[in-house]
């Protein structure tokens, strides 16, 4: 894709963005919440028209050749667009004939997926009667069964138990390794972030960062060592005089960034007062380099919108000092 532009209104949802996915490649599309991540997947699935640039998925154009890339893609979306009528096997069946998956094929495939997301017993119930993450998992089977060349996946397992997302993520590799599937994902969960082969991350419709996942954090360039004291107030005081580091208070504890955490940790007990009661060191994760390019930790992004406009600008601000 290049230039790729969405505006809405005034508003301008995708600013310019411009990178391509390799075949076969798992990508993971990262971002705070309402960073333009949908809208851009919105774009490629051909659901919406960009304002300017262009974009090609699979070899073809997504304004001009759109039956064509429609025939190239899968699905897997943020919300729920299963038939609340129908079964979950007729929804799956009624999917495979959309996609001219050759009837002699469909149980083949079918049964595998329904083990995976656990539904095999409920196959012959209607939709209607699921539970939520029951359907999100039904989703999930449907936007692989025709095992498309590039299957996008927004938030898949968002609200799923870890067993679930495990089960699911075993069969995406399987389906990897056999298929050569593109993927492109969103997602919220950091150990789903870590499987990508390259990530990028968008903030307020721009990418701000993309690279693989060791480069990214190697970017981040520093340790992060959190500790908890008797008195935090007063150790962030002696620690910020002696070394002259920024200390945040974060989540309950002390967290300074150092580049190298483990030599630094016998130098804190020089200096403080105060009595420690615990202390953690850390390379740097994808959470530290999703908080460095967008200001925002990865968790938070899940929770309301307007909240997290709220704390995106509170730690700025706080950054700022
Ligand atoms: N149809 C629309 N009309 C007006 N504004 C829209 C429309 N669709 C999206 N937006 C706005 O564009 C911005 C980007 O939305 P988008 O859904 O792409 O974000 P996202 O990165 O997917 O966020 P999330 O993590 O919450 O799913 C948001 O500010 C959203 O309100
Ligand atoms: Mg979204």
């Amino acid at each position: 894709m290049d230039g790729l532009v969405r505006r809405f209104g005034e508003f301008t949802a995708v600013d310019g963005i411009g990178f391509s996915v390799e075949p076969g490649e798992l990508f993971g599309f990262l971002g705070p919440n309402g960073a333009g991540k949908t809208t851009t997947i919105s774009i490629l699935c051909t659901l919406l028209n960009p304002t300017a640039g262009t974009a090609r998925v699979a070899g073809y154009d997504v304004v001009r050749q759109r039956d064509r890339v429609r025939a190239s893609i899968g699905l897997v979306f943020q919300e729920i667009t299963l038939d609340d009528y129908l079964t979950a096997a007729e929804n799956l069946r009624f999917h495979a004939v959309m996609y001219g998956v050759p009837a002699a094929e469909l149980p083949g495939r079918m049964e595998p997926l329904l083990d995976m997301v656990g539904l095999r017993e409920r196959a012959d119930q209607q939709v209607r009667f699921f539970s939520g993450g029951m359907k999100r998992r039904l989703e999930i089977a449907r936007g692989l069964l025709h095992t498309p060349r590039v299957l996008f996946l927004d938030e898949p397992t968002i609200g799923l138990d870890p067993q679930t997302r495990t089960h699911i993520w075993d069969y995406v590799d399987e389906l990897r390794g056999r298929e050569q599937t593109t993927m492109f994902l969103t997602t919220h969960y950091m150990d789903e972030a870590e499987r990508c082969d390259r990530i990028a991350i968008i903030d307020r419709g721009r990418i701000v960062a993309i690279d693989t996942p060791d480069a990214l954090k190697a970017s981040v360039g520093a340790d992060t060592v959190t500790l908890a004291t008797n008195d935090d107030a007063r150790a962030a005081e002696e620690l910020r005089s002696a070394f002259s580091v920024e200390v945040e208070h974060r989540k309950g504890a002390l967290e300074l960034r150092v580049p190298d955490g483990e030599a630094f940790v016998p130098r804190i007990f020089d200096v403080l007062t105060v009595g420690v009661t615990s202390i953690n060191v850390r390379r740097p994760s994808l959470d530290d380099v999703f908080l460095k390019y967008t200001g925002r930790d990865i968790r938070d992004a899940e929770a309301g919108a307007s909240e997290q406009f709220a704390s995106n600008a509170m730690i700025r601000a706080w950054r700022r000092g």
